[in-house]
């Protein structure tokens, strides 16, 4: 009989996420039944939606208490009764953060495609970076698109397309090293570090035409400087709102929407699960430009002890902005397994960490890393914890 380790929910959380919002079980996975097969994860993606998921009912219903975390996932089929995903085969789908997942359907890995790949550009992240700016966005040779949350899984792809489509492309992120890394490895053509710089003050210095494409991954202050400096028939992809995510109350609507109607700009949200059926077209012109140069994205292992000390660190990595790039955690038998830089968790083999052995298992890429995973590292004043974060 196979077991699976699971992370629940054990209570909804009201900012900052903590150790006691998570459980964990083991539960015995039960029989499997025609079209049904057992995916043995591999990886879990890491993804800001969950942290809306655990407290509220967004474009989803929010999760159950007790439930297993609900977040993307790949790995390999150990057990199958649907022909379409036989034994040995690989698959992305919604697992949910547990270490073998009954499943009715996914998406096949195709060979050359690796798991963390499947979770990023092939996957949400790069579906959601295509369909914002093919859809909405729609830069032309020459304009000036901003990307707010540029170093992250989803913003450091979209920029990269609106460059590949001739724009003029602005990145704005966390850290020195963050920018360094949009402008000098991925080609955005400047980028803001909010952290260092006033956002309007930058976006002055770096839009002086003004801006004509706006890609939203934060929401707040910036999406409220960004409005009060458009052309005229900007348009604004409402992709995201991390800045918001912890709030416990709503904020207040950006105070320049009003420059919206004399620029007659465009504002449009969008849900990528409404566009999935344009999941092959993205992947294909992905894999093109990837095998041209013109497409980088970045991975780098993480992997994570499976308990709920863990996946608190998890979720606050993403919202604390430790990690460029998209998000995965490595659940597994990872020795280098590697996430989009942003998450994913790996759940198999895990290992005992040197630093804080009490805290158990993290596998190999956290022992590399200076980034805080535990609860007895995370509690260190903030001051303390800046001083061994890595940024990228
Ligand atoms: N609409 C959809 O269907 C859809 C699909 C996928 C993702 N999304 C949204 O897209 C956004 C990006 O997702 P992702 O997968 O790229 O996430 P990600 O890889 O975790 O990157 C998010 C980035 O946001 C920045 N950030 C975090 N907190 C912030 C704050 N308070 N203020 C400003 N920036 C902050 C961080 O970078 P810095 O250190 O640079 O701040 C981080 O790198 C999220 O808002 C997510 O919810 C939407």
């Amino acid at each position: 009989m196979t077991t699976s380790r699971r992370i629940t929910l054990a209570s909804r959380p009201t900012g900052q996420v903590q150790t006691t919002d998570f459980g964990s079980d083991e539960v015995e996975v039960p029989p499997l039944q025609d079209g049904e097969f057992l995916l043995a994860v591999e990886y879990l993606s890491i993804d800001p939606t969950i942290r809306g998921w655990m407290s509220y009912d967004t474009y989803l219903p929010k999760i159950v208490k007790g439930d297993v975390i609900r977040s993307a996932g790949a790995g390999e089929v150990v057990e199958s009764r649907n022909d379409r995903f036989p034994v040995g085969s690989r698959v992305f789908g919604m697992p949910g953060w547990q270490t073998h997942a009954v499943q009715t359907g996914g998406v096949a890995i195709p060979d050359g495609v690796t798991y963390e790949q499947a979770l990023s550009v092939f996957g949400i992240t790069g579906l959601t970076a295509y369909v914002g700016l093919e859809d909405i966005g729609k830069p032309k040779p020459g304009e000036t698109v901003v990307v707010s949350g540029a170093a992250g899984g989803v913003g450091s792809i979209a920029g990269q397309i609106a460059k590949i489509m001739g724009a003029r492309v602005i990145g704005i992120a966390g850290s020195p090293e963050k920018c360094r890394w949009v402008v000098e490895e991925l080609g955005f053509d400047d980028c803001i570090d909010y952290r260092a710089e006033d956002v309007g003050a930058g976006l002055s210095r770096t839009c002086p035409d003004g801006i004509d494409v706006y890609f939203d991954n934060v929401g707040g202050e910036t999406l409220n400087q960004v409005l009060s400096r458009i052309n005229d028939h900007a348009r604004i992809a409402l992709c995201g709102a991390i800045s918001q995510y912890d709030s416990g109350t709503p904020a207040p609507g950006p105070a320049n929407l009003i420059n919206a109607i004399p620029r007659r700009a465009l504002l449009k949200g969008f849900i990528i699960l409404d566009h999935m059926d344009r999941a092959a077209e993205a992947s294909q012109a992905m894999g093109k430009w990837m095998a041209e140069g013109r497409l980088q994205v970045r991975t780098r292992a993480r992997g994570s002890g499976f308990r709920p000390e863990c996946a608190e660190g998890s979720v606050q990595r993403r919202q604390h902005r430790q990690d460029a790039g998209a998000g995965v955690a490595s659940v597994g038998r990872g020795e280098s397994r590697s996430l989009r830089v942003g998450r994913a968790v790996d759940a198999r083999a895990p290992r005992r960490c040197p630093r804080c052995p009490r805290w158990g298992a993290v596998g190999r890429a956290n022992r590399e890393a200076t980034t805080p995973h535990c609860p007895r590292r995370a509690s260190r004043p903030a001051s303390a914890r800046a001083a061994r974060r890595t940024r990228l």
